[in-house]
């Protein structure tokens, strides 16, 4: 034990000195655009992927608790020994039909559904092909499969087709892809991907954890953005993020499909049920997405209103009108002074810098929530270019 320690304690310093340290802010509220810290501080949150403010909202808090005296605590089982209830059929029947496909699996989390689904479906004699980017969850699940692997430079389709012709002796092709990417904001090309798809004879796979229930006309994700309804073969997303925030994730598709995954699919077989209130509390953020777009248009004005103010005033922000807008700045330390600065001001965003993102290109990510109020917004705008023009960034 310890040596253990010992090299432990040094790997610990190694991530102090890298100036990598992830430390942890307590809430002592729930999350909601507006956050009380636990030392007392109150802050406008703008960094939660709380994108359409359900997770406080009162009906889904309140079928939550109806789902606890109704249904109890948790399942102690998983699904196939004595873990499902009607309420999990339920979930899974509108997770499907909201994404118009034959049916869904729900996992504890999204992170358990990629875990699952490569080493299910793909065999040796299979390939897939990931973009470099894709979130440490797809990594993960792909690392478990005996598939040939090929990662294609990131959302570059011409190296994409290179590997695509380089693999068409393998039985099936895979493309996976994060749906949007969470660092930059950013959308997969999907249309063409699709038209590559359909040439090389090949499968897609599209994980919607930032695009699910609010990002497309109708909060359909990726698909609904490009007008493509109906075009990915599979999808992964969470109900951790717009969908409650509580915690939990599904694959959807066609019936077979989702059959062997019930089979087969370990972090499913081998993982305790969702808990009744977080079922309900999902299923409810269901109900209140399936039929209306009001929440999902106010979170695209408060998006809108971000994003052309902050241009206006000269900050140069990446993405493609997403919530998620990473406001460029470059370099690291000054980052980090950006965002304390930001946070003395009562606005709470979070800088990243390398690894987390490439050198160099250091950045404040900002999101938008629908809950966010168009005062909130304008008082974070302020206070970005206050703070950017006390530290030079604009003029
Ligand atoms: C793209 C992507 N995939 C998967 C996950 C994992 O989702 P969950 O929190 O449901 O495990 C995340 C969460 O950060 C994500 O951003």
């Amino acid at each position: 034990m310890s040596l253990l320690i010992e090299s432990i304690t040094l790997e610990l310093k190694a991530i102090e000195a890298a100036g990598t340290w992830k430390k942890e802010r307590v809430i002592a509220s729930p999350q909601r655009a507006r956050i009380v810290l636990k030392n007392g501080i109150e802050a406008l949150n703008f960094c939660a992927n709380n994108y359409l403010g359900l997770s406080d909202n009162n009906e889904v808090i309140s079928a939550a608790k109806i789902a606890l005296d109704k249904y109890g605590a948790g399942l102690s089982s998983v699904r196939f020994i004595c873990g499902t209830q009607e309420i999990h059929v339920e979930l899974e029947k509108k997770i499907a039909r909201f994404h118009g496909r034959e049916n869904a699996i729900l996992y504890a989390s999204c992170f358990d559904a990629n875990a699952g689904l490569f080493e299910t479906l793909l065999t040796s004699e299979d390939t897939v092909l990931s973009d470099e980017l894709n979130h440490a969850s797809i990594i993960d699940g792909i690392r478990l499969c005996k598939a040939k692997k090929h990662r294609y430079k990131h959302r570059d389709m011409v190296d994409l087709e290179n590997k695509l012709q380089d693999s068409m002796s393998s039985r099936l092709r895979l493309i996976a892809t994060d749906g949007v990417f969470s660092m930059d904001g950013t959308v997969t090309p999907l249309p063409k991907i699709l038209e590559l798809a359909k040439k090389y004879c090949a499968l897609t796979f599209v994980d919607d954890c930032h695009a699910t229930g609010f990002f497309g006309n109708s909060g359909r994700g990726t698909e609904d953005y490009f007008n493509q309804l109906g075009s990915i073969d599979i999808i992964n997303s969470t109900l951790g993020k717009a969908l409650g925030g509580a915690a939990g994730g599904y694959t959807t598709g066609k019936k077979e499909l989702i059959d062997l995954l019930r089979q087969r699919s370990r972090p499913y077989l081998f993982s305790n049920s969702l808990p009744p209130p977080v079922v309900a509390s999902a299923s409810k953020v269901m109900d209140l997405i399936i039929n209306s777009t009001e929440i999902l248009d106010r979170l695209k004005s408060n998006t809108n209103l971000f994003r052309s103010n902050m241009k206006k005033a000269g900050f140069t922000i990446s993405g493609d009108n997403h919530p998620i807008c990473p406001i460029m700045i470059g370099d690291a330390r000054l980052t980090t002074e950006f965002a304390d600065k930001m946070m003395e001001q009562g606005i709470y965003v979070t800088g990243f810098s390398y690894p987390v993102v490439p050198k160099g290109k250091a950045r404040i990510r900002v999101q938008i929530s629908a809950a966010h109020s168009q005062n909130d917004i304008e008082h974070a705008i302020n206070a970005f270019v206050y703070n950017a023009r006390k530290l030079k960034i604009i003029k």
